[in-house]
């Protein structure tokens, strides 16, 4: 019998994992606070509308909190004397929009006190900011999360990605949060938005091996283009278009971009040196299949390990864990 009671107990606890997610559900917040959706939307879009980089903060923060502890706003929290959080990291950067969450979690507290909570509402914003563009919803976002109360600097560089990865380290790096080499080369997608700095691309222009040569997998024009946008000594406040000519929209051309080796980081470069993962760049650089497959994988990321009723609270501000 023991060893049966034992198989149980494994698998219950195995199953205890995925559990959460599954406790999420559409309109979750229909009885509890049926506006929250609505006035999600109408801050980002009149944010987003006002200032364009701002979707891609959003998307870039969602996306490093997921990663990291899974989809429970831990990102969202401030350092205090006694912990570094996610925030300080190194990848800080060109992480924001974090008043837009602060002014969002302020105007939903007013209308329904303690019921909404920070990771949802950072998932919510994040599908309307990329949304913006196309005038309606582009995915559908399933509520439910919890908050964490543990945020962590050093956790955040273990989880997150480098820029200079190869495809198997970042193959990994995503199996490890249930995400599939498709939701890779999808999400990656995301690049189609956003900046970047030189100093992140300087070593593939110019000492890739560290004998003063360049990577010879980088389009040699496209070489020759960022050479002059970032002249060496590196300048560290120059900045780049992760999706060349067309970074403030969101469209497939970045998969363009890969198909003619111009990504721009090495992580972005990365997905042509596989072949299945070639011949997805290749099928996503149609823009219909490519935002069908965004929302389907944005839906997986946006319920990595969430918190659901059985831990986590709702944190009253984004910024700090209740006392
Ligand atoms: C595949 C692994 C990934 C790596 C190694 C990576 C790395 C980076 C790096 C280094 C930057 C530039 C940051 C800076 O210059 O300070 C960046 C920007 C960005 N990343 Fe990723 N990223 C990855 C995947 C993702 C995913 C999955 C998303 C979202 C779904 C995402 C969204 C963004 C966005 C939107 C920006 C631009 C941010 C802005 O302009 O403010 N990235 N990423
Ligand atoms: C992270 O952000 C803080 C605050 O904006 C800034 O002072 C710090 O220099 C940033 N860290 C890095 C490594 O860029
Ligand atoms: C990828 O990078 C990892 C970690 O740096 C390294 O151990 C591995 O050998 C690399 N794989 C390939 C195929 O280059
Ligand atoms: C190029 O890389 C090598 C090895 O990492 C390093 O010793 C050298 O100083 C680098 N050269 C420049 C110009 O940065």
């Amino acid at each position: 019998m023991r060893p049966i009671i034992f198989v149980l107990f494994i698998i219950t606890i195995a199953g205890l994992d995925i559990c959460d997610a599954k406790k999420l559900k559409m309109n979750y917040y229909h009885k509890r606070c049926p506006s929250v959706e609505r006035i999600v939307r109408e801050i980002t879009w009149s944010r987003v509308g006002a200032d364009p980089s701002l979707a891609a903060k959003l998307l870039r923060l969602h996306y490093h909190d997921c990663f990291v502890r899974g989809c429970d706003a831990s990102i969202l929290l401030d350092s205090t004397p006694k912990n570094s959080g996610e925030k300080d990291a190194l990848p800080n950067r060109s992480v924001g929009g974090y008043e837009v969450i602060d002014e969002i979690k302020k105007k939903v507290e007013q209308l329904c006190p303690h019921q909404v909570s920070c990771a949802d509402i950072l998932t919510l914003a994040t599908r309307d900011a990329v949304s913006y563009q196309f005038g309606r919803s582009m995915w559908q976002v399933r509520t439910g999360r919890k908050d964490g109360r543990v945020s962590s600097a050093s956790e955040a560089l273990d989880s997150l990605p480098s820029p200079f990865a190869n495809f198997t380290t970042l193959l990994h790096q995503f199996q490890d949060n249930d995400l599939d080499i498709v939701d890779l080369v999808t999400l990656s997608g995301a690049h189609t938005i956003g900046i970047t700095r030189c100093t992140l691309v300087a070593r593939r222009l110019y000492n890739f091996t560290g004998k003063g040569d360049a990577d010879p997998s980088l389009n040699l024009n496209y070489a020759t283009t960022l050479r002059k946008l970032c002249p060496n000594p590196i300048n560290r406040a120059t900045i780049l278009e992760l999706d060349p000519k067309s970074s403030t929209s969101f469209d497939s051309h970045y998969f363009e971009a890969l198909n003619q080796h111009m990504g721009l980081l090495g992580s972005d470069a990365a997905l042509m040196t596989n072949s299945l993962s070639a011949s997805i760049v290749k099928k996503l650089q149609n823009p219909h299949v490519f935002l069908a497959y965004f929302g389907r994988s944005m839906k997986k990321m946006g319920e990595i390990r969430v918190l659901a009723d059985g831990g986590g609270e709702i944190r009253k501000n984004c910024r700090v864990v209740n006392a």
